[in-house]
């Protein structure tokens, strides 16, 4: 996994708790390179799972809530980070329905070796996606953050999402977004 996404949750961390409690979890982790991450370099993605699962224990708040959190946080900083990404993107299905040809596709350019998911619209209204993710990381918590943070860049305070299970395949799963 790409080391931006460590970087950021270390930075989620600090923002939302505390830089104490940052320093408390890499050092609990045990981690090879001693949780030096650098953001262009690539990690396993089993060292972000214990660090989320520690930060847990710490703070009593479930697993997929802080992963959840997290994607809200990540969307955020993607505004700043990659704004030349989205300056094109008008509304949530718009940029929910262009991801993998689109931002995804520009993000393997830049780093060639990220692992991402595939999405694809499988119906659209004007307030309503029903969207399919695939993906064997099984980030469903992510995306619905992700998901939270562009309805909230665009304006959105309050979206409905529900997920099912997709047909087909075990890594399918159907987000239906509502704004
Ligand atoms: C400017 C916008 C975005 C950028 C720059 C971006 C970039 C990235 C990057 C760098 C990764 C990590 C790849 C790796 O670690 O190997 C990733 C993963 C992921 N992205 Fe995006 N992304 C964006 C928007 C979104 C949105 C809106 C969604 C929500 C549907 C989304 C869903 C995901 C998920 C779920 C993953 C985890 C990988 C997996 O599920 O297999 N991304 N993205």
């Amino acid at each position: 996994m790409l080391g931006m996404i460590f970087t950021e949750l270390v930075e989620m961390v600090e923002d939302t708790f505390s830089p104490e409690l940052a320093d408390e979890i890499l050092t609990a982790a045990n981690l090879p390179n001693g949780g030096a991450y650098t953001a262009v370099g690539y990690y396993n993605a089993e060292e972000i799972l214990s660090l989320v699962t520690l930060l847990s224990e710490k703070t009593g708040t479930p697993v997929p809530d802080l992963v959840q959190a997290f994607g809200r946080y990540l969307f955020n900083s993607f505004t700043r980070s990659h704004a030349e990404l989205l300056a094109d993107k008008h509304s949530l299905f718009d940029l929910l329905a262009t991801l993998d040809n689109d931002i995804h596709k520009e993000v393997l350019r830049l780093y060639s070796e990220a692992t991402l998911p595939t999405f694809r619209v499988i119906s659209q209204s004007s307030d309503c996606m029903e969207l399919e993710y695939r993906s064997k990381n099984h980030l469903e918590p992510l995306a619905i953050g992700l998901i939270e943070g562009a309805g909230n860049y665009f304006g959105h305070q309050q979206l409905i999402i529900s997920q099912q299970p997709g047909t087909g395949s075990n890594d399918a799963t159907v987000f239906r977004v509502q704004i």
